[in-house]
């Protein structure tokens, strides 16, 4: 396993590893690499679903996604993120068009740890991740602003418009995702750093602030976070797959041509369940 950095300080190139015979060692070694490193890209995967889930359940407890219109055939741990139909029905959420900076499953109350995201059709354009060093950007935050965001909370809501129009939800999924408050400031609980917790996408409320206020807020925190030092921009290659830490890192899409096609599989898996809660 030999990683090259792709970010300035975090986001780390994994070329030459096999997941479906990694053992105990090579998955200690992997999982201690991306860990530190918040963001890993490993090149060249070709591997089917059960490879993908039992990946993934080697990481952690397996997440399932509350849009299950997007599930895989295969597996319910298995979300496709795509712009495509088939007989007119949608084979993955998102569409085609950008996506705020957000954490994954922020709006739920054991939110997910690791994301991995596979890339099965790539377009030619656009698409491209961008991810954001929350815990760099914390701990050179200024005073002034550190101030703001330490012992706040905030309420993480599924149902905001940007994220709903790109992947509706039914009404018996809505009643599955009631509002959550979390700090805005976690601290890890494998690496001990604490680290800025916010999802724009999500986020809102912030403390007592009206929406207008909170919206205000959340561009000064994204304006000092999506800095040149603290992001890293994905470009996807075909059979990518992106392995990213939730509780370091936010991340958000670039939009892309609709003619063009994007096929991906997701995954994700929580924390043990005494280190999930309380952050
Ligand atoms: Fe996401």
């Amino acid at each position: 396993m030999e990683p090259q950095m792709l970010g300035k300080n975090f986001a780390v190139e994994i070329v030459d590893v096999d997941l479906a015979s990694l053992d105990e060692n090579g998955l200690a070694e992997l999982r201690d690499t991306w860990m530190r490193n918040k963001v890993a890209v490993l090149r060249d995967q070709m591997i089917d679903d059960d490879t993908l889930v039992e990946f993934t359940r080697r990481l952690g407890p397996l997440f399932v996604h509350v849009r299950d219109q997007y599930h895989a055939e295969s597996h319910p741990e298995i979300m496709c993120v795509s712009n495509l139909e088939q007989d007119g029905r949608k084979l993955g959420s998102l569409g085609n068009g950008d996506l705020r900076w957000h954490t994954d499953q922020s709006y739920t109350p054991r939110p997910v740890f690791g994301t991995l995201l596979y890339g099965v059709e790539i377009p030619e354009d656009g698409g491209a991740t961008w991810f954001c060093d929350l815990a760099a950007a914390y701990a050179s935050m200024p005073a002034t602003l550190r101030a703001e965001v330490d012992g706040e909370t905030a309420s993480y809501s599924g149902l905001k418009p940007e994220s709903t129009k790109k992947a509706p939800l039914r009404p018996d999924q809505v009643a599955r995702i009631p509002d959550q408050r979390h700090p805005l400031v976690r601290t890890h609980p494998y690496l001990g750093h604490k680290s800025l917790y916010i999802s724009p996408n999500h986020i809102t409320q912030i403390g007592g602030k009206s929406l207008e206020e909170t919206e205000q807020m959340l561009d000064r925190l994204v304006a000092w976070a999506e800095q040149p030092d603290f992001t890293y921009r994905h470009e996807w290659q075909t059979n990518d797959i992106v392995l990213w830490d939730n509780a370091s890192v936010m991340h958000r899409r670039d939009g892309f041509p609709s003619e063009q096609r994007r096929f991906l599989k997701r995954t994700g898996f929580h924390f043990p369940e005494e280190l999930g809660v309380p952050f």
